[in-house]
């Protein structure tokens, strides 16, 4: 790779790594007057990558100075528990945050759960009140990982107002947020999903491509135009050693990577497009660094909130 590839790199690693050391400044402010930010974790059953997520939550929590604490109930605990669990934390003075980490198991009823963490303290911006907020443009608790994108865009001198940008996936978590936040910022906003016709037409109108449907590789080079910005929310494991190929042939580092691990971890965009773009966000260290980040500015927006303090 040239340096003039290199150069067009997002890195979220180094964006995520300033979010996070002005919001350890801000925690600092806040402490001067007696205010801790608290944030609660709940993790319900076994999801390996979840086990990894609320651990990586909980450790940055602690190094800026949030207070967090992870509740682990047992996997088959009924909705009417987790529901208790939630109007526990509601009720607590010392927690500003409370995130219900997704996945949840079958048995329990994700959009009541949702629905009754206080909209205040709903630091996942996953309540249908802060869903709204952002719709209609007031201030809101904003979802970790497309409020991270933004950050991304922004810090990066990368010009959203009139700019194409196109979503490609609907999710709650990511694709419909992405949508609002971008016409937020007076972008011309077009969501695409399994049933739209013509993904690559769409796909090639894109100054600005978001990648969010979580199947490996599957925004191809042909499908994006010479100087587009292309940010890729996908967290893919590939395991297959002939769709490994299809991405990585003649990658060292990845071809290494792969026999020793027997997976590597690749985005929704096919790595032979990131030619094409102007500015690309890698996987790993692209978008994934920003949701941590996000969450702790969200938590501290929260607790300066809930108090009736000032927020940027
Ligand atoms: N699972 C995957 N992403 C997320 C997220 O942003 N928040 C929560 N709560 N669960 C998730």
């Amino acid at each position: 790779m040239s340096d003039q590839n290199s150069s067009r790199i997002l890195d979220g690693v180094r964006i995520g790594a300033a979010i996070q050391a002005e919001v350890a400044a801000d925690i600092q402010v806040l402490a001067a007057r007696g205010i801790r930010p608290g944030l609660a974790v709940v993790l319900v059953g076994d999801n390996p990558a979840s086990q990894v997520y609320v651990r990586n939550k909980v450790k940055t929590s602690a190094a800026l100075g949030i207070a967090s604490e992870q509740i682990t109930p047992d996997p088959a605990i009924p909705t009417e528990g987790l529901l208790e669990i939630v109007h526990g934390l509601n009720a607590r003075e010392d927690i500003d945050g409370i995130l219900v980490q997704l996945p949840l198991p079958p048995q329990v009823d994700a959009r009541r759960l949702l629905e009754a963490v206080a909209p205040q303290k709903d630091v996942d911006g996953f309540h249908p009140l802060n869903v709204g907020r952002l719709q209609i443009g007031a201030p809101a608790l904003a979802p970790c990982t497309p409020a991270g994108v933004i950050e991304i865009l922004r810090r990066s001198g990368i010009a959203m107002a009139g700019a194409n940008a196109v979503v490609v996936g609907r999710s709650d978590i990511v694709g419909k947020p992405m949508a609002a936040l971008l016409l937020r910022e007076n972008a011309t906003v077009t969501v695409c999903h399994s049933r739209t016709r013509n993904l690559g037409e769409v796909c090639r109108t894109a100054d600005i491509l978001v990648a969010a449907i979580g199947r490996p590789g599957m925004i191809r080079a042909d499908m994006v135009r010479d100087g587009a910005v292309l940010i890729d929310v996908g967290m893919n494991r590939v395991t297959r050693p002939e769709q490994f190929a299809q991405f990585f042939a003649g990658d060292p580092k990845r071809e290494a990577a792969f026999a020793k691990n027997g997976s590597v971890l690749m985005g929704d965009i096919d790595p032979h497009a990131f030619a094409k773009a102007s500015y690309y966000t890698p996987v790993p260290g692209g978008v994934g660094p920003l949701t941590i980040a996000m969450l702790m500015a969200n938590t501290v927006r929260a607790a300066r909130l809930r108090r009736g303090l000032p927020v940027a």
